[in-house]
């Protein structure tokens, strides 16, 4: 049985789409993508009204599982991946145990075979995510580890930082670095600055990333890897990776929604929602963010989808666990903030959420072509929806957008030519 989807404006301008066009799938693949196919008897969905792009790949993605299944498991965090529009993630590794050895990897890809959406696993840099013996990188790589990252914890040993670069460059891994220097951030909640001392909050200072970042580039530059850099937050840390990449280091980068919307204000009502590594920052930073998101300097955007249950974000900020959920609200805010404002184009998004992370992870991400496999995300434009925290796919609800009023949504998913998730007339359904 053939899905023919009919009358949607498609963008792919890698695929030269750009328009309206129907998008014939045939199995887990596109059969053709035609300015007018003939019906011959296939399933329509029709999409008049409706974008059609691929569906994000978001490379930052804690699935939780094995050990934190009260947070999220592999299967509800790719529901929520397919809610939210994408048809990949990648999942860090600091799940319980860690995904130091090939065992917990093992155990991820085979909870991923009957999820909603793919999932590539990434390994740890170090044992246990200590930053003090190396995993074994040559193992993890066989058992088909996409990165290697620490994320949560920094690697504070500029040694062992080396050893994992080197180790990574000679099976091909990217390194992605959570870039934190502990000893500046210590016991800091929240950003570094004027509203941390009106708020009586202890503050992480900008240093604590830029000196990683700097730290990081430097080492990348020594060993000729290629390092990324997880949820950069500040202009410091911005500028770094601009002159970096000016000298020809190989260094990406990624930025969260919540870095390029929120600033270290919305803490103000102690909301534990807010509270996230690395902080929100300043109004300065953040605006500077959205500066190179508009000039088109940004590699890659990211969730950092970090679900927590009600009693982790429960009671005073100072012992609220920090992370986002993010997988459900990240296309809606993007697409209502920057692409319907015209700061970005649905191209833009896809170089940085699909193209991008898929040329990182070296996954596939051909776009909408013949022969590609049906992956693609059909969204409505004109509906208008609350983000409703309680209407998540995640176990974690921790967002600071509830209540958020935004117009533009995800209506359906298809991952490898299956619909997954399908939001027409707000049914919110997984189908899979
Ligand atoms: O806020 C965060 N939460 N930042 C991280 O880097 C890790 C994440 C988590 O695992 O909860
Ligand atoms: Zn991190």
């Amino acid at each position: 049985m053939k899905t023919l989807i009919k009358n949607g404006r498609v963008y792919d301008s890698k695929n030269g789409l750009e328009g309206k066009y129907d998008i014939l799938i045939e199995g887990n693949k596109i059969f053709a993508v035609e300015k007018e196919i003939k019906d011959q008897g296939y399933q329509i969905i029709d999409a008049e009204g409706k974008i059609i792009i691929p569906a994000l790949i978001d490379m930052h993605t804690h699935l939780r599982e094995p050990g934190y299944e009260e947070k999220e498991t592999v299967k509800t965090g790719c529901e929520a991946a397919a809610a939210g529009g994408f048809s990949a993630v990648a999942a860090m590794p600091n799940t319980k145990p860690i995904a130091d050895n090939p065992a917990v990897v093992e155990h991820l890809k085979l909870k991923s075979e009957k999820a909603a959406v793919r999932v590539y696993p990434i390994g740890s840099i170090t044992q246990d995510s200590k930053g003090e013996v190396l995993s074994e990188i040559g193992t993890l790589a066989k058992t088909g580890v996409k990165a290697l990252s620490d994320d949560g914890n920094p690697v504070m040993n500029s040694e062992i930082m080396r050893r994992a670069m080197e180790y990574a460059s000679a099976f091909d891994l990217p390194v992605i670095d959570h870039c934190e220097d502990e000893n500046l951030s210590q016991d800091g909640v929240m950003h570094e600055g004027y509203h941390s001392t009106i708020f009586g909050l202890k503050g992480i200072p900008a240093a604590a990333e830029e000196i990683m970042v700097a730290r990081d580039i430097v080492l990348a530059e020594m060993t000729g890897i290629h390092l990324h850099i997880a949820h950069l937050s500040t202009e410091g840390s911005l500028n770094l990776v601009k002159e970096a990449k000016a000298r020809g280091v190989n260094v990406t980068f990624e930025v969260t929604p919540h870095h390029l919307l929120l600033t270290d204000q919305a803490v103000e009502d102690y909301n534990p929602d807010t509270k996230v590594h690395p902080p929100l920052r300043s109004e300065r930073d953040k605006n500077v963010l959205v500066e190179a998101l508009k000039a088109g300097q940004i590699d890659v955007l990211a969730t950092d989808h970090a679900p927590h249950t009600y009693e982790d974000k429960l009671g005073e900020f100072d012992y609220a666990a920090f992370g986002i959920s993010g997988l459900e609200t990240a296309l809606g805010l993007l697409y209502y903030n920057f692409i319907k404002t015209g700061i970005i184009d649905w191209n833009d998004l896809l170089r940085m959420y699909y193209y991008k992370p898929g040329e990182i992870l070296k996954i596939e991400s051909e776009g909408l072509k013949q022969g590609s496999r049906a992956d693609f995300l059909i969204f409505n434009p004109e509906r208008e929806w609350t983000v409703d925290k309680n209407k998540f796919k995640s176990k974690g609800k921790n967002t600071p957008f509830a209540g958020w009023n935004l117009k533009g949504k995800n209506e359906i998913t298809f991952v490898g030519g299956k619909m997954v998730y399908d939001d027409r007339g707000g049914k919110n359904e997984i189908l899979y």
